[in-house]
């Protein structure tokens, strides 16, 4: 028993450090199985709030401390599995961030705590429990308390408790209202630009670097490394260091060779930093007023797809590629994604999407087997503003086919055997401002203009 118990605990203590939360998506039959997770996790807190429970009633009745020792055992598998669960959901959903991690801690040292407990339970005599017992059995319960809190901030968000509480008590606790007031300058102004520019990647269906931008809790809880606005100082918040770099640099953001944020919203976003960060301020001032310039405007927004979502689903059923919106809003478009599908994905799979061929601003096809016979599928693509190709067969004859996608800003061609003299068609396209060709017999010897390699240097 005791080298089981050794062996479980270690194995379980060693989950998070063999396989990494890296933040990225994996395999959706993970998320299925631990979407069970948040089900399965109240057998293991009911049994555990029993047991001392029983052994104080055990005191009574005697039997009750068998009981209580049968409850305790019971209580350690589904543990072990609950935390299991949990492991899978985050890695699969790509989850990240301080509450995930200590929510995770939290479940590993309870499961192990437990483990323990039950161990020098077992081992004990009818009616003398063991010295150890009572406070490893009440770290237990403490771990319990503090991981739930956690999980409960997760699903619930972190104001799940402190949201309804009357405002005397938030105070106390130092919660002063932090829900936005509908006409506060972050509503009017740091939110649309964030929705508009940052969401589609730091949002409900996406969250790339732990970071959801989605709403002002999000926001001022940061990402993966920690917050990113520092209220009162623009200059040491991650958000306005990362739109502000030269958008070659890899940390540039938006990333992916979106357009840049322009000067006027990014002196909005620093005004209201410097001013506080506030969600209730109604004016913040040196906030210069939004400019419409046309030179960089706002795509056109796509058609409806909404009628089609039933189609989608099922494509996603079939053949497993899917088409995630951008944004609530219908007119942002979708995204093609394939990486779980990468290796059955091709010409032919491409080919049965051209129902929604004017709906996909984006598509993801790298590493996929789709060659240059896409061509022609693709330039009915009109709406793509970015296009991944790297890894695939593609040589670039045909690339030419793309001249009607005039909307595209974004084409990944490395590790694939793309010539220069291919690329020649895509000098003529107005919007396509990067071009990726690294590990390709195009990439430039000697600097040329507009090309981008992925390091994220451009040569000019
Ligand atoms: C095309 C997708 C995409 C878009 C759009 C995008 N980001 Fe990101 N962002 C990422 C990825 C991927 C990461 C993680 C890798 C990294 O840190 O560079 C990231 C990370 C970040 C981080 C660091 C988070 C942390 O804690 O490490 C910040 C800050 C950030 N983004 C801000 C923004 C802002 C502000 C916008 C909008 C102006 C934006 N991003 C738009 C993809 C995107």
């Amino acid at each position: 028993m005791l080298v089981g118990a050794a062996i479980a605990s270690a194995a379980l203590l060693l989950l998070p450090f063999m396989i990494r939360l890296d933040g990225k998506p994996h395999a959706e039959w993970l998320q299925f199985v631990g979407r069970f997770h948040p089900l399965l996790i109240h057998i293991p807190i009911g049994l555990l709030v029993l047991v001392p429970v029983l052994e104080l009633a055990g005191y009574y009745r005697h039997t009750l401390h068998e009981a209580a020792k049968f409850v305790l055992l019971l209580a350690v598998p589904f543990c072990f599995l609950t935390s299991v669960l949990g492991y899978m959901l985050a890695y699969g959903a790509g989850d990240t961030g301080t509450t995930v991690t200590r929510h995770m801690w939290g479940a590993i040292a309870l499961s192990v705590l437990v483990c323990w407990s039950a161990v020098f339970r077992l081992q004990s005599s009818a009616d003398r429990l063991p010295r150890f017992y009572a406070p490893l059995l009440g770290s237990a319960l403490l771990a319990l308390f503090w991981t739930a809190h956690q999980g409960g901030s997760l699903t619930h968000g972190s104001d799940y408790l402190t949201r309804y509480m009357p405002l005397p008590l938030k105070r106390f606790f130092g919660h002063a209202a932090i829900v936005p007031v509908a006409d506060s300058f972050y509503a009017r102004r740091i939110h649309p630009i964030l929705d508009a520019r940052c969401v589609g990647c730091h949002g409900e269906s996406k969250t790339q670097g732990g970071l959801h931008l989605d709403s002002y809790e999000a926001l001022m809880r940061g990402g993966k490394d920690g917050v990113v606005i520092v209220p009162g100082n623009p200059e040491k918040s991650m958000l306005i260091v990362r739109v502000s770099l030269p958008s070659t640099d890899k940390r540039f953001m938006p990333a992916e060779g979106r357009p840049p944020l322009k000067p006027e919203e990014i002196a909005v976003l620093k005004a209201w930093i410097r001013q506080g960060a506030s969600s209730s301020d109604i004016a913040v001032s040196g906030a210069p007023a939004l400019a419409n310039t046309s030179d960089d405007a706002p795509p056109e927004p796509v058609g409806d797809y909404s009628k089609l979502m039933g189609e989608i689903e099922q494509m996603r059923y079939t053949q497993g590629a899917k088409l995630v919106p951008v944004s609530n809003n219908p007119g942002d478009g979708l995204v093609l994604e394939t990486v779980d599908v990468a290796a059955n994905f091709g010409d032919a799979q491409l080919a049965q999407l051209a129902n929604f061929a004017s709906y996909i601003v984006e598509a993801d096809l790298d590493r996929t087997g789709v060659t240059d016979a896409s061509f022609d599928t693709l330039s009915r693509f009109t709406r793509l503003r970015a296009l991944h190709l790297a890894g695939t067969a593609v040589t670039g004859a045909g690339l030419a086919k793309l001249a009607p996608l005039s909307e595209l800003r974004y084409l990944n061609l490395s590790e694939t055997r793309v010539t220069s003299s291919a690329l020649q068609p895509l000098k003529t396209m107005p919007n396509l401002k990067h071009i990726y060709l690294f590990n390709t017999p195009a990439q430039p010897a000697t600097k040329t203009a507009e090309i981008h390699t992925p390091d994220g240097t451009q040569h000019e």
